[in-house]
């Protein structure tokens, strides 16, 4: 580490981008960096959901900036990274968190269907990280998390799609996490067990897991603000983060 490096982004860098903020993990993310003094813009697609939330955490004197965005139109995501930096300042945290559940075997999982949760848990990350990279590369300062699961490590019967998608994802945060370490970015991968949010009361999710057994969101924000806000000369390169009490 060079002698002029300080191992905190300086307050006008406290600045991070959430994906899918508007619920669950990612709401609980932005409601902990903004407590710790980050601005935080918050991406999601419903504007109603994501108001509500930009309400929550300007109550609790948050600096934030929500954004209506599908992340899988990428076209759109380098205006979105431009449009961030402009109104909050240089971008220090990623949090790539926006995903889907999704449950069928194998065999009735149709291709538009595989796609299309491969393209949100995947390749939206991908893109959204590579228009991140440019500025965070210039400034050699960034940390970009990448919300994994166990599903990642674990086969699970009936979350083909999603074990892959999220199989793809660590070894994509694995590999980031090689490429830029010599550039000052850190690349972490979360893996949680099951978390009570409303993935699991999607019309595309069918599991009777009992909920009250599963991680609380704020548990993985917990974790997320640690990772965060460890000195920049530490890196936690990946957690798994499983309920306490025997369930998956
Ligand atoms: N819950 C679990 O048991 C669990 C366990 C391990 C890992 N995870 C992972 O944690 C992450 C968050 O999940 P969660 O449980 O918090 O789910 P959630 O409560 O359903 O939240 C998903 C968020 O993603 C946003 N989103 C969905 N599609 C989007 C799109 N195309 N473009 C932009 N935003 C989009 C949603 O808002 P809009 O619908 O308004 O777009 C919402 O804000 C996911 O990656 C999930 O795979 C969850």
């Amino acid at each position: 580490m060079s002698e002029d490096r300080i191992d905190h982004p300086p307050e006008h860098e406290k600045v991070a981008l959430v994906t899918g903020a508007s619920s669950g993990i990612g709401r609980a993310i932005a409601r902990q960096l903004v407590k710790e003094g980050f601005r935080v813009a918050l991406v999601a697609r419903q504007a109603e959901r994501l108001d509500e939330v930009a309400g929550e955490l300007q109550a609790l004197g948050g600096e934030v900036l929500p954004l209506v965005q599908d992340l899988t139109e990428f076209d759109r995501l380098a205006g979105l990274v431009e449009t961030i930096e402009q109104k909050l300042g240089p971008l220090s945290v990623l949090v790539n968190n926006a995903g889907m559940g999704y449950t069928g075997s194998l065999v009735e999982t149709s291709v538009s269907d595989w796609q299309r949760v491969l393209t949100l848990n995947l390749t939206a990350p991908f893109a959204l990280t590579r228009e991140v990279l440019g500025p965070m590369r210039a400034r050699r300062r960034g940390t970009i998390v990448n919300m994994v699961s166990i599903a990642a490590q674990r086969a699970f019967p009936d979350w083909g799609a999603y074990c892959a998608s999220k199989s793809g994802l660590l070894a994509f945060s694995r590999t980031l996490a090689q490429e830029v370490r010599n550039d000052g970015i850190r690349v972490s991968a979360i893996c949680p067990g099951s978390v009570d949010t409303a993935l699991w009361d999607s019309d595309l999710v069918n599991a009777n897991f009992d909920r009250t057994r599963m991680l609380q969101a704020d548990t993985v924000a917990q974790l997320v603000l640690m990772t965060v806000t460890l000195p920049e000369s530490a890196v936690l390169e990946e957690a798994v983060l499983m309920p306490g009490f025997g369930a998956f």
